[in-house]
């Protein structure tokens, strides 16, 4: 997610807002900081804690842009709690899972009898959220034609059930998230432009984690602290691990950290080793069956010409001659082959 067209923000909080920012003692892990439920000290984090305690409590609609995983539902539910809506509820709809068809009467509810099957009158998500604050993820998903009725409601603050001729209004404050730029999402995905506008009177970036450079280590420190007290045990990070979580990018974000730290946890019994993600992919097995083999997509040519020469050896009950032959290289080439693997392999072997 690089840029988008959206001006800066609309909204001010009035006066220098400042964000209680507070240092995380609780579970022990220093210099790590918080606001709300959401963690990091990086400074794009202390910056997006800035921007957000200036919007909480505003009515404002804010658009969360950020890839998968960098806790763009966590935003929006710091948002909700440190607004005046605190109270009421939250309500989380994500756009991209809801059949076209039924958008409109999950968002606005429908009358009995309004479409085939609404045998029973039912409240629509908007209705639910009255008093609270409405996350609608994935806003980029929903069609063209059903923009249009969600962007009269955000206008209007008022709309109609599906099938019902009582103008409904509602106290609702709408937060939208999306993983796409959304002015991309404009001209390729059907993203009407007036809708876009009217989300993002104040938009809020979620930095994704590899631009979050001591985080990593902080987060994972954090997350190894949450475990270790729900599950009263002692566990600590290998030094390796430590490297593993400088030097991978973490493209799922804190979403892949967490649930790595967690695989880990479980797996150890005293020192946590987090497996280099990347490694773990090289390692990945072709799988054999009779006389065929697949390679997995994305495996790096020199792994796949690996395991190509090794199951064709094994086909061949290790004879070196008839391997040689099948594979179309010389013995010579072979036995070159194979005495480099062995190296790697003695190192590798405990990357499993
Ligand atoms: N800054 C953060 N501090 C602590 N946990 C986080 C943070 N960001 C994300 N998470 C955790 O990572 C996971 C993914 O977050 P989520 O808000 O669902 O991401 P997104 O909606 O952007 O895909 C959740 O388990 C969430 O609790
Ligand atoms: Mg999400």
């Amino acid at each position: 997610m690089t840029s988008t067209d959206l001006d800066s923000p609309a909204v001010s909080a009035g006066g220098s807002a400042s964000p209680r920012v507070k240092q995380c003692v609780a579970d022990g892990v220093a210099g790590l900081k918080s606001y709300g439920l959401l963690y990091g000290s990086s400074p794009v984090m202390l910056d997006l804690y800035e921007q957000i305690e200036r919007v909480a409590d505003t009515d404002a609609t804010a658009l969360i842009i950020g890839e998968s995983g960098t806790g763009k539902e966590l935003i929006a539910r710091t948002i909700h709690e440190r607004s005046s809506r605190k109270g009421g509820a939250f309500v989380p709809v994500n756009c991209g899972a809801i059949p076209d068809e039924l958008i409109e009467a999950e968002l606005f509810g429908h009358e009995k009898g309004s479409f085939t099957g609404a045998v029973q009158g039912r409240v629509g998500y908007f209705e639910h959220a009255n008093g609270g604050t409405l996350f609608l993820d994935e806003i980029t998903e929903m069609a063209p034609v059903r923009q249009v009725k969600l962007l009269r409601a955000l206008e209007t603050g008022t709309f109609y059930r599906v099938g019902g001729n009582e103008l409904i209004s509602g106290n609702v404050r709408v937060i939208a998230a999306t993983n796409r730029d959304p002015a991309v999402a404009v001209k390729e995905n059907g993203l009407r432009e007036d809708l876009m506008y009217r989300l993002a009177v104040f938009p809020l970036r979620a930095p994704p984690l590899r631009e979050r450079e001591n985080d990593r280590e902080l987060l994972a420190q954090h997350f190894l602290a949450q475990l270790n007290q729900q599950e009263a045990t002692n566990k600590s990070f290998s030094k390796r691990s430590i490297e593993t979580l400088r030097s991978w990018s973490w493209p799922g974000n804190v979403r892949e950290l967490k649930n790595a730290v967690y695989r880990a946890f479980i797996l150890a019994e005293k020192t946590v080793e987090l497996p280099h993600p990347h490694l773990t992919s090289r390692v990945k097995k072709a799988v054999t069956q009779g006389d065929a083999m697949s390679v997995w997509i994305g495996t790096p040519l020199a792994d796949a010409q690996k395991q190509i020469i090794l199951g064709t050896l094994k086909y061949c009950g290790g004879d070196k001659r008839r391997a040689a032959k099948a594979l179309g290289v010389s013995l010579k080439t072979l036995y070159n082959r194979l005495s480099a693997y062995g190296d790697e392999r003695e190192e590798g072997e405990d990357e499993q």
